[in-house]
C-alpha cells in the first residue's frame, strides 16, 4: 500500500515519520503533482504549496512572514504561551533572523551579511581546498569509508567556526548540539525531544557566552568580533541578539550543507554518469551542484504565516495567523517547470531550484554553501576515481529535514 494518499478535493495524508514516506518523499510530490499542486496536508493540518512558480512567489510575497507575533497576540490568535521546559531554547531562537520580520530582520541581517556575499566568500575556496584534500588524505588509503562523517560534515563545521572564529577542533561539538537542536523543527516533537534540544541550547549558549566575554576583552579578526563592536544606526547588538545570530550562522551553516553533500554524492553514483564529466570544468562542476540541490533537496519545506486576511489569485483565502507549507523539494521537482523532472540530468538546460529559498529571508550563506559543495564534490571524485556505493543508503527518519543516515562507500 503507498504510504500516502490524495484525494481529488486536494487534502492529502501522508505520515512523515513512516519509513515509507521519508525514504522517498518525491514519490509523494509525484502524485501531489498529478493531482493537486496546492493542497490541504492533513497530518500538518494546514494548505502547502508544490508548484514552482507559486513557491518562488509566495516566499516573495510580503503578506506572508515567518513571523506572526509582531502583528498579533498570542491570545488573539488562540496560540499556548511559550514552555518553561524549553526556555533555553526559546532564548537562541528570540533574534534568530529566522524569527524576525522587517525592520528588525533588515538591521540584523546587514550586520552580517557581508561577510557572506561571493566577493568575500570566494576568498575562502583555497581554504576549504586544502581542507577536503587534507580530509581525504585521512583515508585514501583504507578502501573504504562513511563520508557523512568523514568527509561531508568537517568541511561545512569546520568552515562556519572558523568564520565565526571558533577552533576547528570545535567543530564536531557544534555539530552534535545543532543536531540536537534542530529536531525541534522536525514532525511529530516529543517531551523528551523538547528536554534535549533546550539542553543541547543551555550547553551551547553556555560556550559562547564565555567566548563573546573573551572577543570583548581581546578583540579577534573574526565574525564574532565584528558583531561585538559593530555598529547600526549607532547602537550595538545586544549580548542575546549576538547569541541568536552567531547561533543561527553556526547550526544553518553546516545543517543542509552536509545533506546536500550527501545526497549529491548518492545521486551522482546512482546515475552512472563518469563523474569526469559531471566535473569538466568550472562551469560544468557549478551546474552539477544546482542539479543536486535541485534533484535531492535537504530542507523540505518551510512555513509562513499570513500576517493578514488573505485572498490568494485563484480564490483561496487565508485569515490572520492561518499557516502555509512551502514545498521546496516538490517545487524543485514540478513537471510544469522541468523536463523530465524526475530524473537526475547535470546537463539541463532548464535547471533552477528553490533550495535556498527567495525574498528576505533567500539563504544568506548560499554563495558559501555552493563553494563548499563545488569543492567537496570536485575533489572527492577526481581524488577517487573508482568510488561507487558499498551500501544502499538510507535516509534519516528526520522529515522535513531530508539527509542520509550513514554513506558507506568503497573506492
Ligand atoms: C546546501 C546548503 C544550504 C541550504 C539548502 C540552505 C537553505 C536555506 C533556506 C531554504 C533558507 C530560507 C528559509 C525560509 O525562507 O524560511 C535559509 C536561510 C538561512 N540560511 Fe541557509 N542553507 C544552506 C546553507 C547555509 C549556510 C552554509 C549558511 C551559513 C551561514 C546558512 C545560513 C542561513 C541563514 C542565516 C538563514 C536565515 C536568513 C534570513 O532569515 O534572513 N545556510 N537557508
Amino acid at each position: 500500500m503507498l504510504p500516502y494518499t490524495i484525494s481529488s478535493n486536494s487534502h492529502a495524508l501522508a505520515g512523515p515519520r513512516d519509513a515509507a514516506f521519508y525514504q522517498d518523499p518525491c514519490a509523494f510530490y509525484k502524485s501531489v503533482h498529478a493531482v493537486s499542486p496546492t493542497f490541504f496536508w492533513e497530518d500538518y493540518g494546514h494548505w502547502c504549496f508544490a508548484g514552482f512558480g507559486e513557491v518562488s512567489a509566495l516566499l516573495r510575497d510580503k503578506r506572508f512572514g515567518r513571523q506572526i507575533l509582531h502583528v498579533a497576540t498570542r491570545e488573539q490568535l488562540g496560540l499556548p504561551e511559550p514552555k518553561q521546559h524549553t526556555a533555553a531554547f526559546d532564548q537562541t531562537e528570540k533574534y534568530s533572523l529566522l524569527n524576525l520580520e522587517p525592520p528588525a530582520h533588515t538591521r540584523l541581517r546587514a550586520l552580517v551579511n557581508r561577510a557572506f556575499v561571493s566577493r568575500n566568500v570566494e576568498q575562502l575556496r583555497p581554504r576549504i581546498e586544502r581542507l577536503a584534500n587534507e580530509l581525504i588524505d585521512g583515508f585514501a588509503a583504507d578502501g573504504e569509508v562513511e563520508l557523512l562523517k568523514a568527509y561531508a560534515a568537517p568541511i561545512p563545521a569546520i568552515v562556519i567556526a572558523e568564520m565565526i572564529g571558533l577552533p576547528a577542533d570545535m567543530a564536531m561539538q557544534l555539530v552534535s548540539w545543532s543536531n540536537r537542536m534542530v529536531t525541534m523543527y522536525m514532525f511529530g516533537v516529543t517531551h523528551e525531544t523538547e528536554l534535549d534540544a533546550n539542553q543541547a541550547a543551555a550547553e551551547f549558549m553556555d560556550y559562547l557566552g564565555g567566548v563573546i566575554a573573551e572577543r570583548r576583552s581581546k578583540p579577534r579578526e573574526d565574525l564574532l568580533t565584528h558583531m561585538i563592536t559593530a555598529e547600526i544606526d549607532g547602537q550595538k547588538l545586544s549580548d542575546e541578539e549576538i547569541l541568536s545570530t552567531a547561533i543561527l550562522l553556526l547550526n544553518a551553516g553546516h545543517e543542509a550543507t552536509v545533506h546536500t553533500t550527501g545526497n549529491g554524492i548518492k545521486a551522482i553514483l546512482e546515475s552512472g554518469i563518469d563523474p569526469a564529466r559531471v566535473f569538466a570544468d568550472e562551469a560544468q562542476t557549478a551546474a552539477t551542484v544546482e542539479e543536486c540541490l535541485r534533484f535531492d533537496a535537504p530542507l523540505h519545506m518551510f512555513t509562513r504565516y499570513a500576517l493578514s486576511d488573505i485572498e490568494l489569485e485563484g480564490g483561496r483565502n487565508f485569515k490572520l495567523g492561518d499557516t502555509i507549507g512551502l514545498m521546496l523539494a516538490a517545487a524543485n521537482r514540478d513537471p510544469t517547470r522541468f523536463a523530465d523532472a524526475d530524473s537526475f540530468d547535470p546537463f539541463r538546460g532548464d535547471g533552477a531550484n528553490v533550495s535556498f529559498g527567495a525574498g528576505i529571508h533567500f539563504c544568506i550563506g548560499a554563495p558559501l554553501a555552493r563553494i563548499e559543495l563545488q569543492v567537496a564534490l570536485k575533489a572527492l571524485f577526481k581524488r577517487l576515481p573508482r568510488l561507487r556505493l558499498a551500501s544502499e543508503p538510507k535516509y534519516r527518519d528526520t522529515y522535513h529535514f531530508h539527509g542520509l543516515e550513514r554513506l558507506d562507500v568503497r573506492f
